[in-house]
């Protein structure tokens, strides 16, 4: 399957190099690695591990902050299924960042948007936004510092900056941008300018330009792509970001973990039990046939999906890791075993967050936008 990265849809095997080319993306190299550095004393294992790979004007970002300009960190969720470990990848990483520089966070709930492009009605869009906001407050973002933003509900803040984005935009670029087609029903070809909306709200709302950086796995960035193109032409700065490749789903390296076969993601409500089960029965093995084979041979760790999980979030200690994969590819590690260690490792961290939804719900108020 040749490989298609749009914001609604990734198939086939990434060949990443290719997208920051396609894209035109910088490489987070040694230097920026450095500069983050400098400020957050460690690097976090994503931006060790080359994750988080690729980004846009990063290097201003650390200028500005260097001389005291500090910029604020942009995500958000598009409300229509659980949040799942695709999720969590991007959130644990703007979490660290948030904690490490001290800055304030703007989290957008697309509800129109999935609305718009899924086939759903807004009442099930609105229950999952709710149950969304719950697990992402159980994530243990700093309320003091975090503002979310729901594209419904704030429409009478963000409506009015969309239209300026919208005006600068036409048909023909939102489907080159994106694939939409003739047939796209017209409130999708609106939407993206709901997405631009957070890179320079809090511009808007403290009456000055503040540098934004966003953190997202790179299919969303035909959006900011075309955000960065609009901005100086509205007065306000370009948003500059930070990409991670997509965490893959239980089915092998194609594509990415997402909402639509529950067969392919974990979620943050799963058991142990379905842990265990999911993580036996479908996450795709680098292992050999047989225990004969694979002692022989070994494993291939790169394609292993249980390791890909460890290296990606569940295992920070880089000895430890290391271990393994020597282990996996000499066969001395056995599928089984890799296995069960990452069924431990993700059931004790659901563990504590499930207890943290628990308490997640009475916070909900200290999080929501006021203006
Ligand atoms: N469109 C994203 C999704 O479908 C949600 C989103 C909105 C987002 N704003 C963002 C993601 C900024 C990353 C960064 O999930």
């Amino acid at each position: 399957m040749p490989q298609k990265v749009t914001p609604w849809k990734v198939e086939g095997d990434i060949n990443y190099e290719k997208l920051v080319k396609e894209f035109g993306l910088g490489i987070v190299g040694k230097d920026l690695l450095k500069r983050i550095k400098k400020h957050t004393k460690e690097l976090h294992p994503m931006l060790r591990r080359n994750v988080f790979f690729a980004h846009r004007d990063l290097k201003w970002i650390l200028d500005e902050y260097d001389k005291g300009n500090k910029f604020f960190l942009y995500t958000g969720v598009g409300p229509s299924g659980p949040i799942h470990l695709g999720h969590l990848q991007v959130w644990t990483f703007v979490k660290w960042l948030q904690d490490k520089f001290n800055v304030e966070l703007w989290f957008q709930f697309t509800d129109d948007e999935k609305f718009l492009f899924k086939d759903k009605s807004f009442e099930e869009i609105e229950k999952w936004t709710y149950e969304n906001m719950l697990d992402i407050i159980a994530l243990g973002f700093d309320a003091k510092k975090t503002h979310f933003l729901i594209d419904t509900k704030h429409a009478d803040i963000m409506y009015k900056e969309a239209i300026k984005v919208a005006k600068k935009i036409n048909f023909s670029m939102v489907k080159s941008s994106f694939g939409l087609t003739d047939q796209a029903n017209i409130g999708q070809i609106f939407y993206t300018s709901m997405q631009a909306v957070p890179a320079f709200l809090p511009s808007v709302l403290k009456g000055k330009n503040i540098p934004c950086l966003i953190p997202h796995a790179v299919d969303q960035d035909p959006h900011f792509r075309l955000t960065r193109d609009i901005m100086p032409k509205i007065g306000r700065y370009k948003p500059a970001s930070i990409q991670c490749s997509f965490l893959p789903p239980l089915s092998g390296s194609k594509g990415k973990m997402g909402n639509t076969n529950s067969n392919i993601a974990i979620t943050l409500r799963d058991t142990p039990k379905e842990v265990e089960n999911k993580i036996k029965k479908y996450a795709f093995s680098g292992g050999q046939q047989t225990l004969d084979e694979h002692r022989k041979k070994g494993g291939n760790p790169d394609i292993d999906v249980s390791f890909q999980y460890l290296k990606m979030l569940f295992e920070p200690d880089d000895k430890t890791l290391n271990t393994i994969e020597e282990n996996y590819r000499s066969g001395a590690l056995t599928t089984g075993e890799l296995k069960n260690y990452t069924i431990e490792k993700i059931n004790k961290f659901l563990a504590i967050h499930q207890k943290n939804l628990k308490k997640a719900e009475k916070q909900i108020p200290k999080f929501i936008e006021k203006n």
